[in-house]
């Protein structure tokens, strides 16, 4: 069958006609990728500082990606939980040997299905507690996000990702970010079974935890006998620098949860599981048919290898330097950040009054100058680019992102 060639708009048409409209994409067709850079069906080209919304950490078409998938496809696809299969087993055994914190791994499929299954792990561990269903009450933070999945929508403390949706699960409160105060004063009501939280909001605005936030959860959740679960989905694997984030604040978490960049690319999520949890979950407790699928576990393990290494990890912090003075004097020109916040390589430019509420036409100013990027919320530009990404690229992606802001400024003098 000879490969039919469409144009971007008869490809377009077919989301219109047929998606369930959920989402709303940019109107171009993503072809093809090398690196950080990705060309659209129309043969434009584009410097990708979105990297799939940090899930291609180790950019397009990675040589080691690429031959540990097709070597495992050419042996196994499929298993299910009914049986062993290598790959997984390996997985979970160098995660583990990587995660000081963890003994245990849940392998799944996204970061929702990551975090459900660490509401689950506290719920049957409060329960195993002695705690009845009024003691075990997770308190997450404005302006998280955990996923869209029942439980995870209402761990998510922003109500547009709720509405509708009632009835929500139970047991679940909020409180404003890096509040210690407020964090004292919820645990005085004695019913918190978890404390769930993202060391960097992401979606949230690129919002990082003060370390003593953090440090005093840690402490609370000891003194009242409460799990302290880290939402890394995002900001893990080497995104801030360090493998996981909870290690640039010193804090020991009982549950890290990973997805994203972990499978680079390949849909796959983790629930890492610290000592006092490895026993809750037992036979016929949880359960994924598609969890540590072999293709998954295995494109994983070649990903964990690379973003493991010290030599990534300092090109992280290297880069995250000069992205970082690349965007302090893009503004020094053009005065339109508030501030530029954010660690490693997931960096937020928080616009300025005068700009805000316009990050999305940013963006369309952006793709038009061939460079991709993404918002959290209407007010803060999103930089989350592959890990890997080289000097050249990003030199040519900031100047692609200055012509771009240049317009986009000049423009809305004009109107
Ligand atoms: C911090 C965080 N948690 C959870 C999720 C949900 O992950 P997924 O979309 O793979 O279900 C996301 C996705 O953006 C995220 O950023």
């Amino acid at each position: 069958m000879s490969e039919q060639v469409s144009s971007e708009a008869a490809l377009t048409a077919l989301a219109k006609r047929y998606w369930l409209p959920v989402y709303k994409p940019r109107e171009m067709v993503l072809d093809h990728g090398k690196g950080a850079r990705v060309w659209d069906t129309e043969g434009r080209e584009y410097i990708d500082l979105s990297a799939g919304i940090a899930v291609n950490a180790l950019g397009h078409q990675d040589p080691d990606l690429l031959e540990a998938l097709d070597t495992q496809a050419r042996k196994l696809w499929h298993v299910s939980n009914a049986f062993y299969s290598e790959p997984p087993l390996r997985l979970a055994e160098e995660l583990v040997e990587h995660a000081p914190f963890a003994e245990r791994v849940f392998l799944c499929n996204s970061g929702a299905e990551a975090n459900e299954a660490a509401i689950k792990l506290v719920r049957r561990w409060a329960a195993q507690q002695g705690r009845g269903p009024e003691q075990r009450t997770i308190l997450t933070f404005h302006g998280s996000f955990h996923g869209r999945t029942l439980a995870t929508v209402t761990a998510t403390a922003q109500p547009k990702y709720q509405q509708g949706y009632e009835p929500l699960p139970a047991g679940f409160r909020y409180l404003p970010f890096n509040d210690q105060a407020a964090l004292e004063q919820a645990f005085a009501a004695g019913d918190i079974a978890a404390v769930m939280v993202e060391p960097i909001q992401g979606e949230g605005g690129v919002v990082p935890a003060e370390p003593a936030f953090l440090q005093r959860a840690r402490e609370l959740c000891d003194a009242h006998g409460a799990l302290l679960v880290f939402d890394e989905i995002q900001c893990g694997m080497s995104r801030t620098g360090s493998l996981f984030a909870c290690q640039d604040y010193g804090v020991t978490p009982d549950i890290v949860t990973l997805a994203k960049a972990l499978g680079a690319g390949f849909p796959i999520g983790a629930t890492l599981v610290g000592a006092k949890l490895g026993e809750v979950m037992q036979y016929g407790a949880h359960g994924t048919t598609f969890g540590g699928n072999p293709l998954a576990a295995a494109v994983a393990r070649a990903a964990l290898r690379k973003l493991a290494s010290a030599s990534l990890q300092s090109h992280v912090r290297a880069q995250s330097a000069a992205l970082h003075a690349g965007l302090e004097s893009i503004n020094a020109e053009l005065g339109l950040f508030d501030l530029i916040r954010g660690r490693g390589l997931l960096l937020g430019a928080v616009l300025a009054a005068p700009y805000r509420g316009k990050a999305g036409e940013i963006l369309d100013f952006a793709a038009a100058h061939g460079v991709l990027l993404l918002q959290a919320g209407p007010d803060v530009l999103r930089f989350v680019p592959p890990l890997t990404l080289s000097r050249e690229e990003l030199d040519e992606g900031l100047q692609r992102l200055r012509l771009a802001l240049r317009d986009f400024v000049a423009q809305l003098a004009a109107a």
